[in-house]
């Protein structure tokens, strides 16, 4: 058999005249092969400048794979409709985790072990109660996330897989109790304990909303699961980038999911689907979307169309393909969202615009999900909650994938230093 030919990038370097042959492997050269690169012995050699890691691959990963001009989302190889149409979350959350969706026997044992980790320490209510009674609870997810490390404290026992396996159990069970603990918190209400019969997104609604006799609707249950799903992961991302380079240190899941979550608060990525319900709002009717438009085309990027455009997708994101299709199921339980007319002309005069247009911004998936989240009484505060849920079981198979992945050290990027050179110390009274 003979070798397969290997690919090089052949670089001419104009300051010495040298050339270099840089191995391409999997549509990768490796940044550190830069580093022969230089003009002289005691040269530091050449990095790449990459704020905000714009076209760096910081991993290997087989988890998620997205085809951003396309529109193209799939975990482990699973188109992202189907998953949605015809799995559960548990499931796909199994998928994400193991490589291969379960059989019976192995979905009944992870479903098991999952709804037998819901509870959380009583201490935990404790914790809650020292919150404002107008916490965040995003703030509050962030926090309690992070203290449950300080339960766990075999947590720390990283590469041990049958530790790290429990504290999967632990995160992606308890994460739901802790949402809801945070709202009944924000309301006065007592907190709701955790119904082992009732499915994952079943549970969470119970504990969310129990009140005198209430009972989950099976729709608005299944719409639950199916937003989950659709956060399951999305490969590195954001939050998903803070988890990997947070846990890269060795530290315990629990400290790391904080940061996850934290990442995940901000605006521009889980934040967005609460600024998208904000902006309608404050838009409040069709004949405003024009004078709303001109002022975000006109601002120079300071006012943004808030659930439109994406780092990646440069066309229709999948899953607000879905979402726009679920908001009418949950509609007609709920009663048809008013903000849901303004949301569709928004997004019929944005796609006709040039602006739009030529940048290729597109609805993502917190453009629909906060009117669906809005109809099922959920407070905009929950709605980056929500998504942390959905997004605990990527965060958890990317943090696990990292810590098994030989290629990976603690995260350690370089930097341009631009300061002053050496300089000699002032005493307070001699400067200006
Ligand atoms: N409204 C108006 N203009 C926009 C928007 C928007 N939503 N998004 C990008 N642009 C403009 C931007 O000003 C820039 O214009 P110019 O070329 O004239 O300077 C151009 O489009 C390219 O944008 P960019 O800022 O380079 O794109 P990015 O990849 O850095 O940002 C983004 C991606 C998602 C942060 C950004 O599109 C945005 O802020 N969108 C609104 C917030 C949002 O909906 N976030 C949710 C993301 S999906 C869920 C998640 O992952 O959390």
């Amino acid at each position: 058999m003979s070798a397969q030919p290997r690919e090089f990038l052949s670089v001419t370097d104009n300051r010495t005249g040298k050339v270099y042959e840089l191995p391409i492997a999997d549509g990768c050269i490796k940044a550190l092969d830069l580093r022969q690169i230089k003009v002289s012995a005691d040269d530091f050699g050449l990095m790449t400048y990459d704020p905000a890691y714009m076209n760096t691959a910081s991993c290997k990963s087989r988890i998620t794979f997205i085809d951003g001009d396309k529109g193209i989302l799939r975990y482990r190889g699973y188109p992202i409709d189907q998953l949605a149409e015809k799995s559960r979350y548990l499931e796909v959350a199994y998928l994400i985790l193991n490589g291969e969706l379960p059989n019976q026997a192995q979905y009944d044992v992870w479903a098991d072990e999952i709804t037998h980790h819901t509870m959380v320490h009583e201490n935990v209510k404790d914790l809650m109660a020292g919150f404002r009674y107008d916490a965040h609870p995003m703030g509050m997810l962030v926090s309690t996330i992070g203290a449950l490390s300080t339960f766990y404290p075999e947590a720390k026992h990283v590469h041990d897989p049958v530790i790290r396996q429990k504290q999967v159990f632990r995160l992606i069970a308890k994460i739901p109790t802790l949402a809801a603990f945070a709202y009944r918190h924000s309301q006065g209400l007592p907190y709701v304990y955790p119904e082992n019969h009732l499915s994952y997104a079943g549970n969470f609604l119970h504990m969310m909303f129990k009140i005198g006799d209430y009972k989950v609707n099976p729709i608005l249950e299944r719409a639950m699961d199916v937003l989950f799903t659709l956060h399951a992961d999305h490969e590195q991302n954001c939050s998903t980038s803070a988890m990997r380079a947070i846990g890269s240190s060795a530290v315990d899941p629990y400290s790391a999911a904080a940061g996850a979550v934290g990442a995940l608060y901000g605006p521009l990525h889980g934040g967005a689907n609460e600024a998208v319900l904000r902006m309608l709002a404050e838009i409040g009717s069709k004949d405003k979307i024009p004078a709303f438009l001109k002022e975000v085309k006109e601002s120079g990027g300071d006012v943004k169309l808030m659930g439109f455009g994406h780092r990646v997708y440069k066309n229709y994101d999948p899953r607000a393909k879905i979402i726009k299709e679920l908001a009418d199921q949950v509609f007609e339980v709920t009663g048809r969202n008013r903000l849901l007319d303004i949301a569709l002309e928004l997004e019929k005069i944005a796609l006709s615009d040039e602006y739009f247009l030529k940048r290729k911004l597109y609805p993502n998936v917190d453009f629909y999900s906060g009117l669906i989240y809005q109809a099922m009484k959920f407070p905009v505060d929950m709605y980056p909650v929500l998504f942390a849920i959905g997004r605990m079981s990527g965060w958890l198979a990317q943090w696990q994938e990292m810590v098994e992945d030989k290629d990976q050290k603690i995260t350690r990027p370089r930097q341009v230093y631009l300061g002053e050179g050496e300089r000699t110390f002032v005493p307070m009274n001699a400067r200006k």
